[in-house]
Parts: structure tokens; C-alpha cells; sequence
């Protein structure tokens, strides 16, 4: 590749701010997540599921302090608000994402406590799996709102 293709990196405070301006800590949290939600079915893999090992209580236990922390940050820096500021059309969108933070927190919560008194077997298994499912969702659903306040806010400014 010649010289005149190549890309060279600027440091960030030479690009204009990006809306809303916790995005970038956003996605940063959202893939630390995904390393645990892995971290988890990890476990799952590897073990038969008539059996509960005693690390799929701890790696919940990780998980449901890491989302405690992620969604409190979230709520408390008004990541939603800020959406919703910038593009009034994600509303909707934006309180349904708010409103999951709490059923999250109380799923994974109860499902650690199930790990720990090792009941559940199968049944656990699946209700882990489909945990994960929702939490991986719940995220990218927020990282498409991110980004497409970002794209309104670029638009905005063309
Ligand atoms: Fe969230
Ligand atoms: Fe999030």
C-alpha cells in the first residue's frame, strides 16, 4: 500500500464530540459484559447439565455485579435521557431498555441463588441460557440506539 493510503490515527479530542457523550463508555462496558456473559456459558458448555458446578454460581455472582454496576451507571449519568434528547423518535425504545434493567437484575439474582443451592439441573441450564440470550440483546439494542444518535447528531451537523 502507498503512503497516501494509509491511515493515520488522530487522538480523539480532534474529532467532534459524538452524542450522547457516555456513548463511548457505553460500548466499552457493553464489551466487558460480553466476556462475561461468554465467561458463563463457558461453564455451561463444559459441564453436563444435569449437574451444577459450583462455578456457575460464581460466575453469575461476577455477571450480576457487573450489570448492577453497568445498569446504575447507565441510569445515573442519563444515558436514556440523553438519547432521547437527541432523537425524540427512539422514546419508545429507550424506556423499554430502562425498564428491562430491573427484570435483568432480578433474574439474574434469583438464578444465582438457584446455582448456589444447586437446584435446578436442566431446567437451570436453559433458563441461564436464555438469560444470556436477553442480556446479549438488551445490549446490542442499546449499542444501535448509541449509534444511531451518533448518525442523527452527524447528520444534524452536515
Ligand atoms: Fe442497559
Ligand atoms: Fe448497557
Amino acid at each position: 500500500m502507498s503512503a497516501r493510503h494509509e491511515l493515520h490515527p488522530r487522538p480523539p479530542e480532534t474529532f467532534a464530540v459524538p452524542a450522547p457523550a457516555m456513548g463511548p463508555a457505553v460500548l466499552a462496558e457493553h464489551r466487558l459484559l460480553r466476556r462475561l456473559l461468554q465467561d458463563v456459558e463457558d461453564v455451561l458448555l463444559s459441564s453436563l447439565t444435569s449437574r451444577i458446578p459450583v462455578a456457575l454460581s460464581a460466575r453469575l455472582a461476577d455477571l450480576e455485579l457487573a450489570l448492577d454496576a453497568h445498569f446504575s451507571h447507565e441510569e445515573r449519568a442519563g444515558l436514556f435521557e440523553e438519547i432521547v434528547a437527541v432523537a425524540p423518535e427512539t422514546t419508545a425504545a429507550a424506556a423499554a431498555l430502562l425498564a428491562e434493567h430491573g427484570r435483568i437484575r432480578r433474574r439474574v439474582a434469583a438464578l444465582r441463588l438457584r446455582a448456589l443451592r444447586a437446584e435446578g439441573g436442566t431446567a437451570l441450564a436453559n433458563a441461564v441460557r436464555r438469560l444470556l440470550r436477553d442480556v446479549a440483546s438488551h445490549e446490542r439494542r442499546e449499542n444501535a440506539l448509541v449509534l444511531e444518535t451518533v448518525a442523527t447528531v452527524v447528520a444534524a451537523q452536515d
